[in-house]
């Protein structure tokens, strides 16, 4: 794999959400709100602040509400000109100039591996970084996709994001086999399966939504069938990416994940976040003190 930086991103967000159903009947999952933003704009501030400069989302139906978040809003932007709103006009103004961002619509959600292909012309052959729409990473030092691009930038290979989980839980993710330990958090990879069985797992290091790839894998992805649940999967691509000589590496990122794509996770990322923010960290311990008895 050549060395180029790596500036460009892919989220898919065309899924159905039916897990958070009936919120989803008529919004995207990725625009559901986590404190006081919808969770798409958490990874874009991620990616941004990870030195990406042009995003492409995936997107399905009900799409509108992406592109309307990320755009110019005059009618609002004038009121708080009109109003001296300074602070929440920065904020709104931010939103439309954070990143160059495209959009592509999977007419069908027929895997994640489909969605990436999707992107394609807009990716070329440059290495590319993927964040699932769904999951939301926390570290305030260093963004989790800058992570996984200081490991490309180290060894010149795609690198896959994985932390270890409990092990009644590696059949909801792709799992990795380790091989060869390269430094304290990347080692070379041998196999990496989607949602195991508990017995068949080849470790409970699991893949969390961040990937770096090189742009061969789109053709693998052409070549891919429909594997688990009828889906074009991505970890099939990477896998016969791997099988052609590919080096894939793992990287055990520092941060912590949020999955918004169920109810709890998307409960705990909104307690979370709220006990972060200054303006509802406050009251939101009082309540959890007073109301619901918690202590810190
Ligand atoms: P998930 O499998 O978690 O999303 O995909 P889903 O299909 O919406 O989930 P449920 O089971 O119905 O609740 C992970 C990410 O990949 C995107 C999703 O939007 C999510 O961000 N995705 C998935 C696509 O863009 N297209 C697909 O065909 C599948």
């Amino acid at each position: 794999m050549k060395k180029t930086t790596v500036t460009k991103a892919i989220i898919p967000a065309a899924g159905l959400g039916t897990r958070v159903l009936p919120a989803t009947k008529a919004q995207p999952k990725e625009m559901l709100v986590i404190v006081d933003k919808p969770s798409l704009q958490y990874i874009v501030e991620e990616l941004v602040e990870s030195g990406i400069k042009d995003i492409v989302i995936v997107t399905g139906r009900n799409k509108n509400s992406i592109e309307d978040h990320f755009d110019y809003s005059f009618e609002l932007e004038n009121t708080l000109v009109r109003d001296g709103k300074t602070e929440l006009l920065e904020k709104v103004n931010y939103l439309s100039e954070m990143a160059n961002i495209f959009y592509v619509r999977q007419n069908k959600p027929l895997g994640l591996g489909h969605a990436i292909l999707k992107a394609k012309p807009f990716i070329g052959d440059e290495p590319f970084i993927v964040a699932l729409g769904d999951d939301i990473m926390y570290n305030t030092e260093t963004p989790v996709s800058k992570q996984l691009i200081e490991t490309y930038n180290k060894y010149g290979a795609s690198v896959i994001g994985v932390q270890e989980v409990l092990e009644e839980d590696v059949s909801k993710y792709g799992v990795i086999k380790p091989v060869n330990k390269l430094d304290e958090r990347t080692v070379s990879i041998s196999d990496f399966v989607e949602k195991p069985l508990k017995e068949e797992a080849p470790s409970n290091l699991a893949c969390l939504g961040r990937y770096l790839l090189d742009g061969k894998i789109f053709k693998y992805l052409e070549e891919t069938k429909p594997g688990k649940g009828g889906e074009i999967q991505l970890t099939d691509g990477i896998l016969k990416m791997m099988q052609d000589g590919e080096k894939v590496l793992a990287y055990n990122f520092q941060g912590k994940r949020y999955d918004i794509g169920n109810k709890i996770g998307l409960l705990k990322a909104n307690i979370e976040f709220g006990l972060r923010n200054e303006e509802t960290k406050n009251e939101l311990m009082d309540y959890l003190e007073k109301e619901l008895k918690i202590s810190k």
